[in-house]
């Protein structure tokens, strides 16, 4: 039987292969695509695992952190705008046994753009348009009970609207932060709790 451990360190060394594969506009230390530690959020994950749960990460990148939810036991969707790494993370998947779903497209739903944004570089921004992410996945976002995202860190609070905008009342996010640390709320009938760590 393989172990949990062995699935983990091989997903974290397929998925480092992968990203060492990439063009070079990918390896910069900017933060546009940057990957999250995998450790700090498999102990999240692992707290809900096994319930056949409906999670999505919000740019999902070369696909690890979903791909570990699908190992988890949840149902896993990862949305990426960038259609090279939707291919890399299909491809990783792939490789290490994983039924994880990657869909291209935005995250934004349409008609759900946030009121509020910082000004961050243009990378960073929260932007609508362009193919709705869902319809790739085939989910709503209603669907869903887990969100997961990386984002900028003045960007945390403008995700934190989008979730409670956007998601169904017990659905859960987690917010990895650049301290390393993971944030987490949860949707209310009337909002969404406040961000604390996880
Ligand atoms: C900081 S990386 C995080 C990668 C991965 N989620 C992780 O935690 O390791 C952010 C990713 O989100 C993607 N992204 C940013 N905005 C997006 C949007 N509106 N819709 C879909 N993907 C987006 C970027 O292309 C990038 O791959």
């Amino acid at each position: 039987m393989v172990r949990w451990n062995d699935r983990f360190i091989a997903l974290c060394q397929a998925a480092e292969a992968a990203r060492a594969a990439l063009p070079p506009i990918y390896q910069a230390p900017e933060r546009a695509f940057a990957a999250a530690n995998p450790l700090l959020i498999f102990g999240e994950l692992r707290k809900y695992a096994n319930q056949q749960l409906k999670f999505v990460e919000w740019g999902s990148g070369v696909g690890t952190i979903t791909i570990m939810a699908d190992l988890l036991g949840y149902r896993a969707f990862g949305i990426e705008r960038d259609v090279r790494l939707v291919s890399v993370a299909q491809r990783l998947a792939e490789q290490v046994g994983s039924d994880a779903v990657f869909g291209a497209g935005n995250f934004v739903p349409p008609a759900h753009l946030p009121t509020a944004a910082p000004s961050v570089p243009a990378e960073f921004a929260l932007d609508g348009g362009g193919a709705d992410g869902y319809a790739a996945i085939s989910c709503l976002p209603t669907d869903i009970d887990l969100f997961y995202v990386f984002p900028h860190p003045e960007m945390i609070d403008v995700f934190h609207e989008l979730f409670t905008r956007v998601a169904k009342p017990g659905a859960r996010l987690l917010i990895y932060s650049q301290l390393m640390e993971v944030l987490t709320s949860v949707r209310t009938l009337m909002g969404a709790t406040a961000l604390v760590l996880a």
